[in-house]
């Protein structure tokens, strides 16, 4: 069952009524037939099959698909702001497909916390921890539920580590909510970040030893996560960004079927980037050459950041003139029929362990749409996935449901959801825009006074993630809640009585 109905997301009020001429992305959002060809369909925007169990839901952009270049070419730091995305929101009826169903199977989600599958038709073996903690629960009953109508979703660089560096508190926060509290109750909790660039099991197990605290991909959403449902309607992709093939590899996860990268591009015709410098034998490799002439390649997916601006913005370019996607050609109304390119999130700055952000994957999207716009004259028109888009807001809801079911068997959304971010443009702006209250910190691109003057957060601003947490937990579960699970709130030796746990 979709955790949501296409109604509750507007979709049909966007829909057009005939093929949109002047849209190319609208054109191409069509879905794969058998041979591999975009379905043709009347009803361009058209939301998947309600029979489907397992399908895609096209979920309405709120952000223009024109690029914003011209805006942003003299001062990259100047972002929309949220009232200026307000006014642009979905103005050319583009959507933005995200997966329907859950992504985990009921299998994984039945594992106990140590991954082992419970016993079929026998009581779960708990630890005596849990149960302690279960029956200290049960006699605290309101702060119970109320443990579990709240929530956080946590961004992640920034916030929770830099790069590969943990932030102290990331790791104490991480314990609370796992179960270190009065309660002995994992409060909800889900990780949305703009990150890209590996699969997610791979990367969960990275940021768990990070953080030194179990990641869950059930409870995970990176940037190009939700574009998995794009499988659906593009058969041959290429996909730009990441180190080595880790995009590929993601790719492949994802149900995509004829994958091709920029190296089986160069590794078939190296003229075709005149300014790269280095190609070693080893890329040469383990790339997939072939003859590039017969493949029509029907969407370019931005997954992560370019290793190779030069390279990617060169072969972005001759596939977007193309006639159909196939190199080697140029069309003869190139900004009419040009294939389409999503990318998987906006965000021009990054943390990392370096002291200043870095320039992140929305640079590389505005130079590309700072050349597409000298070269044709026209303005590139595009996708941008990730925070502060409608559509991975939505996908988190679907994910937060789905671990509530996970870890308390109840599978609904929890009413007070907190986003703690620390980039004003992408996360608060897209929190607020979701009715989530937003709190900002001051460990990542945020280095501002009280509060961000365009996009502030509803919750407030907060020195680390730490303070964001407990904030919002007191607010929560009452002033005097108690960060920590003591073995000796035992209700069996009546250690402490329950108005004193209350
Ligand atoms: O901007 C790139 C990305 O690394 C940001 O990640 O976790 O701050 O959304 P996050
Ligand atoms: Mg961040």
């Amino acid at each position: 069952m979709p955790a949501f109905e296409d109604t509750e997301l507007g979709v049909e009020a966007q829909r057009p009524q005939t093929p949109s001429t002047t849209n190319p992305m609208a054109q191409h959002l069509q879905k794969v037939v058998s041979n591999g060809s975009p379905a043709k369909q009347n009803n361009t925007l058209s939301v998947p099959n309600g029979e489907k169990q397992f399908g895609a839901i096209e979920v309405p952009a709120s952000r223009s698909s024109i690029a914003e270049a011209e805006a942003l070419m003299h001062s990259l730091s100047i972002s929309p702001s949220q009232v200026d995305r307000r006014g642009s929101r979905n103005s050319f009826g583009t959507s933005l497909p995200i997966p329907r169903s859950k992504r985990q199977s009921r299998v994984s989600a039945l594992a106990g916390d140590d991954g082992r599958p419970t016993r079929p038709g026998m009581p779960a073996i708990q630890p005596t921890r849990d149960i302690l903690s279960s029956q200290v629960q049960d006699m605290s009953s309101v702060k119970t539920a109320a443990a579990k109508d709240m929530a956080f979703a946590f961004d992640i660089d920034g916030v929770l580590v830099h790069g590969d560096r943990l932030i102290p508190e990331g790791k104490r926060v991480l314990e609370i909510l796992n179960g270190d509290n009065e309660l002995g109750i994992k409060i909800p909790h889900i990780f949305l970040t703009n990150g890209s660039g590996k699969p997610e099991e791979a990367r969960c197990a990275q940021l768990s030893k990070i953080l030194h605290s179990p990641v869950s991909t059930e409870q995970f959403i990176q940037s190009h996560t939700p574009m998995s449902a794009l499988a659906e309607y593009y058969e041959t992709v290429l996909v730009v960004g990441g180190e080595n093939y880790q995009c590929r590899e993601v790719a492949k996860e994802y149900g995509f079927k004829n994958i091709v990268v920029p190296n089986d591009i160069v590794a078939a015709q190296p003229t075709i980037s005149p300014l790269k410098e280095f190609f070693n034998a080893e890329q040469r490799a383990t790339s997939t050459p072939k003859d590039f002439s017969k493949v029509k390649i029907n969407a370019i997916l931005v997954f992560s950041d370019s290793r190779d601006y030069a390279t990617d913005l060169q072969i972005i370019m001759d596939l977007l003139q193309s006639e159909d996607g196939v190199l080697g050609t140029v069309a003869k109304d190139p900004t009419k029929d040009r294939i389409p390119i999503y990318f998987s999130q906006g965000d021009l700055l990054c943390p990392t362990e370096h002291p200043i952000p870095r320039m992140s994957q929305g640079t590389f999207r505005i130079s590309l749409e700072a050349i597409y716009k000298a070269v044709t004259g026209v303005e590139l028109e595009r996708v941008v996935y990730g925070k502060p888009e409608l559509a991975t807001y939505k996908y988190a809801d679907e994910v937060m449901t789905s671990w509530m079911g996970t870890i308390h068997n109840e599978e609904r959304l929890p009413k007070n959801i907190y986003m703690i971010g620390d980039n004003p443009q992408s996360d608060i702006v897209g929190g607020n825009m979701y009715g989530w209250n937003t709190c900002l910190v001051r460990t990542g691109v945020f280095q501002g006074g009280e509060n961000d003057e365009k996009n502030p957060a509803s919750f407030g601003v907060f020195t680390n993630v730490l303070e964001a947490v407990k904030t919002a937990v007191k607010k929560e579960l009452g002033e005097d809640f108690k960060f920590n699970w003591s073995d000796a709130m035992n209700p069996v030796t009546g250690a402490h009585s329950v108005s004193a746990i209350e």
